[in-house]
Order: C-alpha cells, then sequence, then structure tokens
C-alpha cells in the first residue's frame, strides 16, 4: 500500500512538473554569467536560419522551403508577419498566414521567431498597409533635413504608434490563443533595423518640436543611475559636456550630429518599447530589437541613425525596458568586434542575421562556444533552391548537426567559463584561451600544411567548440582546427593525450565511433580534425615530466 501511494505521488509529481513546464511561457534566464532561452522547462539553443524577405507572404512559396530547412538541421526559423498583410483593412485581421505558418512549422518540427515588419523595415515603411500610407495627415512621415518627406512613419505620432501597437497587439493575442500551449513560436522581433535616413535626425514639426523640450526625465534618471557602468563612447559625450542632470539635447549632450542621433534612438527606443510592451500585455513572449550595423567613418543619417547601436545601446535601453536584448546583424566583416560590443553589460548574445557566405558554419561554432550566445541564423538561409547543397550549406546543415548533438552538454556548462569557441582564417590562423587549468593553442589545420588547400590564397574559415566536462576531459566539436595543450598549474611538465575518441551522441549517449592515436593524433603530438572534416571527439589529457 505505501508502496503505491509512493509511485502515486512520483507519477503526480512529474505529471505535474510536465504539465507546468507546458504552461511556462519561453523565457530568458541567466545561468552563471550567460543567460539561456528556456522553452517547455528546458534550455533551447536556436540553430536558426532567417528567411528572404517575401519568402512567407504565402503557404505555396514556403511549400519547397520547409524540407530544405529540416536538410539544413536548422530547428528554428526566423521569419516576417508583414503587417500589410495581417491588417489589410483598418481593425480586420487577417489571422490565415500566421496560423498556416504556426501548423506547418509544427509538422517539421520546427520552432518559430516572428519578425514584425510594421513600422519600419529596413528604415523605411513599406511594410505598413495602404490604408496607413494613403492617409499621410493621419499616419504622418519622417521628414529630411531639407523639407523632404520620407516614406518612413514618423516616430513622434502617436497615431502611427497607436495604430502599430494595437496590429502588434492582435498578433501577439492571436499567437496566444493557437500556440500557448505548444510553444512553436518562441521569441519576437518587434519591428526590423530601426533608423532614420537620409538625415541623422527626423525633421517634422512634431519631432522638432520634441528636439526642443527638455531630455526626458526617464533617460536622465538613467544615466545618472548607471553612470559607472554605461558604455564610455557613450558616457564620455555626456561627461566631456559636463554630464548635465538637466536641460534640452543640445544642453545635455552638446550640439551636432551625435546629439540628433541620441535624440532618434530615445524617441525610435520609446516607440518600440511602447509597441513591445503591448503585445507582451497580451503574450510576454521575449522579445529583441535588431540593428543595421554601421560602417567606420560613414555619418548618422547616411547610415540608418538612431538604431540599437553599440554606441547607443545606453539609450535604448534607458527607452526600451521591455526589449530583452539588442541584436546585430553581419553584412560587415569584423565579426568579433562587433560581437565584443553587444555583449557589454551583460546583454544576451543572438545572431538574427549573417550573410549566408562560406564563414556562417564556423561562425556559428565560434558565436555558441566563445559567446555562448543564444542562436545564430544566416540569412536568406532557403537560397534560391539547389540541389545538391552547396558547399557552404553542407557545411552548415553539418555543424548544425554536431551543435545538436552536444547540446546537453553545453546547456549543462554555461555560464561556467567551461566552454570556448574558436574561429581562424588565414589571417587569424591561432588562438589561445583557458580551460581549467590548461592553455590551448588552437590553429587552423593548414598551418600544418597537410591537406591540399592549404596553399591557396584565401582560407576557408575553421571553426570549433571546446567543452570541459571534467578536470582532464574535453569534447572538441568543429572542423578545421588543431589543438596543444600546456597545463598552467604544472608548467615544468608536458601535457599528453590520454585517450581521444572520435564518437557522436545517440539519444544522449556517447558512442565511440572510433579511437584515435597515430597520425589522428599526430602521435600524441595534438588534437586535430581537418577542414573537411566536421566531428566531434572527446579526449582525456595528462601530464608528464
Ligand atoms: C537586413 C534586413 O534586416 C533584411 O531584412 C534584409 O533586407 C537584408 N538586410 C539584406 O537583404
Amino acid at each position: 500500500m505505501k508502496r503505491i501511494l509512493c509511485l502515486t505521488l512520483f507519477s503526480l509529481f512529474f505529471l505535474s512538473s510536465d504539465l507546468f513546464a507546458q504552461e511556462e511561457i519561453p523565457h530568458l534566464q541567466q545561468v552563471g554569467n550567460k543567460y539561456q532561452l528556456v522553452v517547455d522547462g528546458k534550455p533551447y539553443l536556436m540553430l536558426a536560419g532567417e528567411l528572404g524577405n517575401s519568402t512567407a507572404s504565402t503557404m505555396e512559396s514556403m511549400k519547397p522551403v520547409w524540407p530544405r530547412l529540416k536538410k539544413l538541421n536548422l530547428n528554428t526559423v526566423l521569419l516576417p508577419i508583414y503587417w500589410e498583410l495581417f491588417e489589410p483593412e483598418e481593425g480586420k485581421f487577417d489571422y490565415k498566414l500566421i496560423e498556416d505558418l504556426i501548423l506547418e512549422a509544427r509538422k517539421y518540427d520546427l520552432k518559430l521567431v516572428v519578425l514584425w515588419f510594421g513600422s519600419w523595415k529596413n528604415s523605411m515603411s513599406s511594410h505598413v498597409p495602404s490604408w496607413v500610407k494613403l492617409n499621410q495627415k493621419r499616419f504622418p512621415r519622417a521628414v529630411s533635413k531639407e523639407g523632404k518627406s520620407q516614406e518612413i512613419l514618423t516616430a513622434f505620432s502617436e497615431n502611427n504608434m497607436k495604430a502599430d501597437l494595437n496590429a502588434y497587439q492582435h498578433l501577439l493575442k492571436y499567437i496566444k490563443k493557437i500556440d500557448g500551449s505548444h510553444h512553436t513560436v518562441i521569441l519576437m522581433q518587434p519591428e526590423n533595423e530601426i533608423g532614420m535616413l537620409p538625415s541623422a535626425r527626423d525633421y517634422h514639426p512634431l519631432a522638432n518640436q520634441k528636439f526642443k523640450e527638455e531630455v526626458p526625465r526617464e533617460l536622465l534618471d538613467y544615466i545618472v543611475n548607471n553612470e559607472d557602468i554605461l558604455n564610455p563612447e557613450f558616457s564620455e559625450i555626456w561627461k566631456n559636456n559636463g554630464a548635465r542632470e538637466q536641460g534640452s539635447w543640445e544642453e545635455v549632450f552638446g550640439k551636432g550630429l551625435h546629439t540628433d542621433e541620441i535624440f532618434m534612438a530615445y524617441y525610435f527606443a520609446h516607440y518600440a518599447n511602447e509597441v513591445t510592451k503591448a503585445g507582451k500585455e497580451e503574450y510576454p513572449l521575449p522579445a529583441y530589437v535588431n540593428t543595421a550595423l554601421n560602417r567606420p567613418d560613414v555619418k548618422p543619417g547616411d547610415y540608418p541613425s538612431g538604431g540599437p547601436l553599440p554606441h547607443l545601446l545606453d539609450i535604448w535601453k534607458a527607452g526600451s525596458p521591455n526589449i530583452d536584448f539588442y541584436a546585430p546583424d553581419f553584412y560587415n566583416p569584423r565579426f568579433k568586434h562587433w560581437n565584443d560590443l553587444y555583449i557589454r553589460q551583460g546583454n544576451p548574445l543572438f545572431i538574427p542575421e549573417h550573410t549566408f557566405d562560406n564563414t556562417v558554419a564556423a561562425k556559428a561554432l565560434f558565436a555558441i562556444g566563445h559567446y555562448e550566445a543564444l542562436g545564430f541564423a544566416p540569412f536568406s538561409v532557403e537560397q534560391i533552391p539547389s540541389e545538391p547543397f552547396t558547399p557552404k550549406e553542407q557545411k552548415l546543415a553539418q555543424v548544425y548537426e554536431i551543435i545538436q548533438q552536444i547540446e546537453p552538454i553545453l546547456e549543462a556548462n554555461r555560464g561556467q567559463n567551461r566552454i570556448e569557441g574558436v574561429l581562424l582564417n588565414r589571417e587569424v590562423n591561432e588562438m589561445i584561451f583557458t580551460l581549467g587549468d590548461y592553455e590551448f593553442t588552437a590553429e587552423h589545420t593548414f598551418n600544418l600544411g597537410w591537406e591540399p588547400n592549404s596553399n591557396e590564397d584565401v582560407w576557408e574559415p575553421a571553426g570549433a567548440i571546446i567543452v570541459q566536462t571534467a578536470d582532464n576531459e574535453f569534447f572538441y566539436a568543429g572542423y578545421g582546427v588543431s589543438l596543444k595543450m600546456k597545463n598552467l598549474k604544472k608548467p615544468n611538465s608536458r601535457v599528453g593525450i590520454l585517450k581521444a575518441d572520435r564518437g557522436y551522441f545517440e539519444e544522449g549517449k556517447w558512442k565511440v565511433f572510433q579511437h584515435l592515436n597515430g597520425d589522428q593524433t599526430h602521435q600524441g603530438r595534438h588534437i586535430c580534425s581537418f577542414i573537411d572534416d566536421v566531428s566531434i571527439q572527446r579526449f582525456t589529457l595528462y601530464e608528464y615530466d
């Protein structure tokens, strides 16, 4: 009897914790010094891709895409919902497309990140419904310094903001209705690459009025309260201008394009925040805003001014407390440089867009290893359907596959300084890092000169994730990387490989495919897999005198 009671209580406990997990809305959670996305009570790593802008506009156009996404081993798709299609007539919402997309994603066991192409898509307002486009009196446009009206809704109109947030709120309400217990949609991106063009600020009379007013208290309080952690490039502007705690925009930040941009950033943030907040009131899915990165020596207005760029993140944080994080889109070089700027002040890293080139597979490994990113997504991942896969597609599919295999060990070690990522090419062909007592020197395998393409001028990028699972035990997942080790605590000893296996995870269990030694470890000198060998290895180390 006692046994039966125990068993019943035991099953009830697990049943209810399962039910609880189902009710739990996808959310972000801090673990150690990093963040993770939690879906249905479990950590979720987005091995993602973003669709080209028009692909998800009909189910017919999506038909060949779904199986292709599966073959690429994606677990998550970023796709737009377009305001113009969602609310073709004011107040009349068309839920068919979002419903069909969610249902079809479920069939393919894919999660969705929904991009709201609302007021702004790449600065412009091309996706607003015709009833908004045609009523410019009610829905006013931004104006350039020269007084020219732009196809950009002004961020300073209540009408614009209310119309957008009303549509977004209906979208979230509907997602909750059909997906609130399934969690196919796991994350939202309100708007897309917000920024003012072709001037650094909007010159609409409503904007001019705000520009003359005092800097809002909310922003100044934020600056003062966070003085010690402000990003230096922003803090300098404020301090060099006297660290004023009150005044107009030009009084507080000085005269110039930089102030025009700060002003825009605050009001864009405020607008995006109101839209996000309205959506979260219905269904509080986590939300991020993406950014078009600027290029050096280009002035605000020549690039989209006021988006959540690194030098404006403090203003965005002050103005958009309902937005969970800010994310960079990569069509620029200097991957590490920008990511380093985005992770400041604990901003969780997610890369929602990267040109789909032959660097993405290595960069996914680097982002997820080095930054413990929430996910990675090449842009226009479906491309023009071509069979068989091109080499870059094949690499991405292989890399996503091995990351999926090691995901449980990644999540078990997240936020504890036990994971590293490597990204190497001809120019940066060596990287040194530490895990536990060991210092690793990672090199591009072309340095060995053994592979046929190592003489080429441009080297295919190589990437890997290394995870420490015990004091002297590690996993390597990647390609084109060799590793040599030193024990920092025993500087007079040399480090040898005790055991190295190549293998795979099957239902969470490690299976050895080959015991590696001889040429495969260079007779015990290094751990390595060549550029065409996307694989997982488990190895243990020892010291000898
Ligand atoms: C960045 C945007 O966010 C995407 O929607 C797309 O327009 C790409 N640029 C370029 O094709």
